[in-house]
């Protein structure tokens, strides 16, 4: 297993396209999910410097917060709240350009303006979700969407 990253300058596709093979590799070579997902974790950080990255899981009905890279979180959100809530009720993929228009958006940080969320499924059922966030309004796009996206599909079938 490669424990290093290669880090490249370029459009955000290219930066995408460079580090999911790697991010697909480290996985590949490990069994244990919360390894997995805190190196995917560390690697999105490494990449993209996103003000904080994480996942939260389902367990027991409820989202709770797993490995992470960034300023202390709330642990438990229920199932339609904020934006993590309701990325995994609607099983859906968000971008929120302006946490602050957001209705019910869980502040975590007050530094963060804008948010991602993915949610990761197995066999059709929400498992988990990505949650991005970033202290600049209107920092995600398509781009992140797509590519987010595809790593969240790929993780739900290798490490759940
Ligand atoms: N803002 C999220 C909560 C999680 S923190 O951002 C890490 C939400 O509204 O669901």
């Amino acid at each position: 297993m490669a424990e290093s990253l290669s880090i490249v300058s370029g459009t955000k596709t290219e930066q995408y396209q460079q580090l999911l093979p790697q991010i697909k590799a480290l996985v590949e070579g490990e069994t244990n999910r919360t390894a997995n997902l805190a190196n995917t974790t560390a690697a999105l950080k490494m990449a993209f410097d996103f003000f904080w990255v994480g996942f939260y899981t389902v367990e027991d009905n409820q989202l709770l917060l797993g490995p992470f890279q960034g300023p202390i979180a709330c642990t438990r959100i229920a199932k339609g709240k904020g934006v993590c809530g309701a990325a995994w009720e609607r099983n859906e993929t968000l971008v929120v350009p302006d946490v602050d228009a957001f209705p019910g958006h869980i502040a975590c940080s007050s530094d963060s303006r804008s948010e991602i969320v993915v949610p990761i499924t197995k066999n059709g059922t929400v498992v988990a979700v990505l949650d991005v966030d970033s202290n600049q309004l209107n920092d995600f796009d398509q781009t992140d969407a797509d590519y987010l996206t595809e790593l969240c599909q790929w993780l739900g079938t290798h490490c759940f």
